[in-house]
């Protein structure tokens, strides 16, 4: 049985006074709740008002992004050590956003995965198919060479550290949801793929669906078999509608 994974993708929004209010809220509204495993994305200037906000709670914390180097002449990246210093368990790794407007690259992609897991952090991989691929019939290739070439190298426990985002790009941000079919019939796709990449221990991986989660759809999104969990983006700039998705997750 693998537990929901919900984690909130804050983008850039939210400086850290900001932080400090919403984390509040949103510690408050789950009280004790711990039936889904909840991570909070802000960007890395507020990290530490995350990682003060959070104390003595569950809530997990991960960062956007994460370089592959340990340190050194790479002006405006930051490393593995820095997140871990500010309390990330977890962090997202190849973000559309990252990928259409930073050219972020598959091969990229991976090294930033590896060095998370090397570091004992948790990637949370996204990938997901623009709407002139899905339209070109292309969706599955696309995910398909994502998966591969996104985890290549990875082995043993790494899989067990490993969270997938299925987000389809033309439903991020958009209002546009994909429906549950059609998240589904992805979500089956990837777990079949990490079967053969990782074995018996693709039944443990978790894969969060993003593109518009919100409180009136994810209940339906959460409850099919393949999607463990979701990555919300404007959702989880507000307490009430970020805590409700969490515990539909439950
Ligand atoms: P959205 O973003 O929920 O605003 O569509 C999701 C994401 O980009 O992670």
């Amino acid at each position: 049985m693998r537990k929901k994974i919900v984690a909130g993708n804050w983008k850039m929004n939210r400086t850290a006074h900001e932080a400090k209010t919403l984390v509040a809220e949103i510690k408050a509204a789950l009280g004790g709740f711990n039936a889904v495993e909840c991570v909070l994305c802000p960007p890395f200037t507020s990290l530490g008002a995350v990682q003060d906000g959070v104390a003595g709670s569950p809530i997990g914390i991960g960062a956007q992004n994460v370089h592959w180097e340990k340190s050194g002449a790479f002006t405006g990246e930051i490393s593995a050590d820095m997140l871990r210093e500010k309390g990330c368990t977890h962090v997202i790794v190849g973000h559309s956003e990252r990928r259409q407007y930073f050219g972020e690259t598959d091969e990229t992609v991976n090294k930033r995965a590896r060095a998370a897991l090397a570091a004992g952090l948790k990637p949370i991989v996204c990938v997901g198919e623009t709407l002139a691929e899905r339209e070109a019939g292309t969706t599955f290739q696309v995910i398909e060479r994502q998966v591969r070439a996104g985890l290549q190298g990875l082995a043993g426990a790494d899989w067990d550290k490993l969270v997938l985002a299925y987000e389809p790009v033309w439903a991020i941000g958009t209002g546009k949801t994909a429906t549950s079919a059609q998240a589904q019939e992805v979500h089956a796709f990837i777990r079949r793929l990490l079967r053969e990449l990782a074995g018996g221990a693709a039944d443990g991986i978790r894969i969060q669906y993003g593109g518009s989660m919100k409180p009136d759809n994810a209940r339906e999104l959460l409850g099919q078999p393949d999607i463990d969990g979701g990555l919300i983006g404007g959702a989880a700039l507000q307490a009430a509608s970020f805590v409700a998705i969490v515990k539909a997750g439950a």
